[in-house]
């Protein structure tokens, strides 16, 4: 049996394509369903449906033999002990930073305030931040990012962008973009070497399948 590790919504979504196109049907669709573990047409591969930041984790200590998991994720949990043979191109967006559009973030930065940065991504931000030299204090938080600026939590936010639809919502710029984000395939390593002949099989049917629509939209 070959355990996939998918995360609800867009990396589910894009990834469907990618199996069909090696004959793979999910029989379950995560969002009607409350099952964790989803059969598919093919009686050896069975996917589960995690959170996306546990996606790693299950992958690097083999309750999944590999998974889909945004560059973002695999930064903060660290890729020690995951193959990462495939960036998959799907699920693209953007780690960014953004403020109140009443807020003067070139100022501040210019000027050596400190500034409060809310983010579930603290080491992509305090990366960032100590490359420019600017003095930030974190505040760690799991999600609705787009508040803290709102209420005063903090100054500025690192954040997922993808349409900007978020952040115009809640009267957010982005005020600087800190990196590209894609969704890659992790592999479990020891899974690589017990299971080579059916785990190489749907790593290079996803890379043609990457490479042709790469062709195709170029
Ligand atoms: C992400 C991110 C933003 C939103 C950005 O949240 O945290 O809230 O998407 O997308 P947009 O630019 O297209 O509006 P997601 O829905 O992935 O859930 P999360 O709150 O769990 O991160």
């Amino acid at each position: 049996m070959i355990t996939l590790a998918l995360s609800k919504g867009r990396i589910f979504d894009e990834t469907l394509p990618l199996l069909s196109a090696a004959g793979i049907e999910v029989l379950e669709d995560p969002a009607k369903s409350r099952k964790l573990i989803l059969a598919t047409s093919q009686p050896d591969l069975r996917v589960v449906i995690v959170r996306a930041s546990d996606v790693p984790t299950y992958v690097q200590y083999g309750g999944a033999d590999l998974g889909v998991t945004g560059k973002d994720t695999l930064i903060e949990h660290g890729s020690q002990g995951l193959y990462q043979p495939l960036d998959l191109q799907i699920a693209k967006c953007r780690v960014s930073v953004a403020v109140r559009s009443d807020f003067d973030y070139a100022k501040a930065v210019r000027q050596g305030s400190r500034l409060r940065v809310a983010t579930k991504y603290v080491s992509i931000a305090r990366d960032f931040f100590a490359a420019k030299g600017v003095h930030v204090d974190l505040i760690k938080l799991y999600g609705s990012m787009e508040l803290a600026p709102l209420t005063g939590l903090a100054d500025a936010i690192v954040d997922l962008v993808s349409t900007g639809n978020t952040l115009k919502a809640n009267h957010l710029v982005e005020v600087e973009q800190i990196m590209q984000i894609s969704s890659r395939l992790v592999v479990n390593q020891a899974a690589l070497k017990l299971k080579q002949e059916p785990i190489r099989r749907l790593i290079d049917v996803f890379s043609r399948t990457v490479a042709a629509t790469a062709t195709a939209t170029a």
